[in-house]
């Protein structure tokens, strides 16, 4: 708890425009989530490229069954406590329920989000977000789209279920990743779709993806950093996660053992993924 960090052995901090060429040289992204400063700083000292202070956090550390009652203060105030325990890593803060229902209120949201210490934001769907998407962009704010399963619809879905399964939706979901990146997207998150689906988006756009129950062809995978350790309060338990901490013995060990299984392929397997 006293011990200092070694400052010495540190990467140098992963800037936004890194990302392409990430994608370009086939490096995977390793992404996780994370909530204060203790973890961010074992994730970045292991490995971690990407760590995102995620809306989750009002179901894995408030105990909500969604993310809709999160609010801005309550991700400003983890973006703070993460960005004290970073180095290298790239931070992304979730703009909540609502915070990005008009572009002025996402820009207020999104500067809060920049100033406790992020360098990127994520908002979720395509849609008349594309519009916010431009205002936030044409104002220095670098944005990650996240498309497929987006928690902040889960009424409107009727629950956490794997999206772009018929052709339509398919269809539909490459349009919205090419239309996210042309309206200025540097990243995208791609949650619960098909394998195969995952893959053809990674392949038609020129910005990376990051998968989380999306099979191993998107450019970088995410994972809730609770289900990677195993721990909850009571949610179900997705197909796509894997407990590291089973088998690595130490948080630490498990975080390099995703970084490592996500850079060999190894993760996510097919067991992780869903057919079309
Ligand atoms: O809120 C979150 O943690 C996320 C990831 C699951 C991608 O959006």
């Amino acid at each position: 708890m006293y011990a200092s960090n070694d400052k010495a052995a540190t990467r140098p901090r992963l800037t936004v425009p890194q990302l392409r060429q990430y994608k370009h040289d086939r490096t995977k992204l390793v992404a996780l989530t994370a909530y204060d400063a203790s973890f961010a700083a074992v994730l970045d000292a292991n490995g971690v490229d990407v760590i995102l202070v995620g809306d989750s956090l009002g179901m894995v550390v408030q105990g909500h069954d969604s993310t809709l009652p999160v609010t801005i203060d309550d991700v400003i105030y983890h973006t703070r406590c993460v960005a004290r325990g970073l180095r290298s890593a790239l931070l992304i803060t979730d703009l909540p329920f609502q915070s990005d229902a008009t572009a002025e209120r996402a820009l207020d949201a999104a500067t809060r989000a920049l100033q406790a210490g992020a360098a990127m934001v994520k908002l979720e769907g395509a849609g008349h977000k594309l519009n916010t998407i431009r205002f936030l962009v044409e104002r220095e704010i670098p944005v990650c789209a996240h498309l497929g399963l987006t928690p902040q619809s889960v009424l409107r879905l009727g629950g956490y279920k794997v999206q772009g399964r018929e052709a339509a939706a398919a269809q539909r979901l490459r349009d919205d990743a090419r239309a996210v990146m042309e309206a200025g997207a540097e990243l995208l998150v791609l949650e619960c779709v098909p394998s195969t689906l995952a893959a053809q988006v990674s392949a038609d756009i020129a910005i990376a993806t990051i998968g989380i129950g999306a099979g191993p062809d998107c450019d970088g995978q995410i994972l809730v950093l609770h289900d990677l350790l195993g721990v909850g309060c009571g949610h179900r338990r997705p197909r796509f996660v894997k407990d590291f901490l089973a088998d690595g013995g130490s948080v630490a060990a498990a975080i390099r053992a995703y970084a490592d299984a996500v850079h060999d392929g190894r993760f996510p397997g097919p067991e992780h993924g869903y057919g079309g």
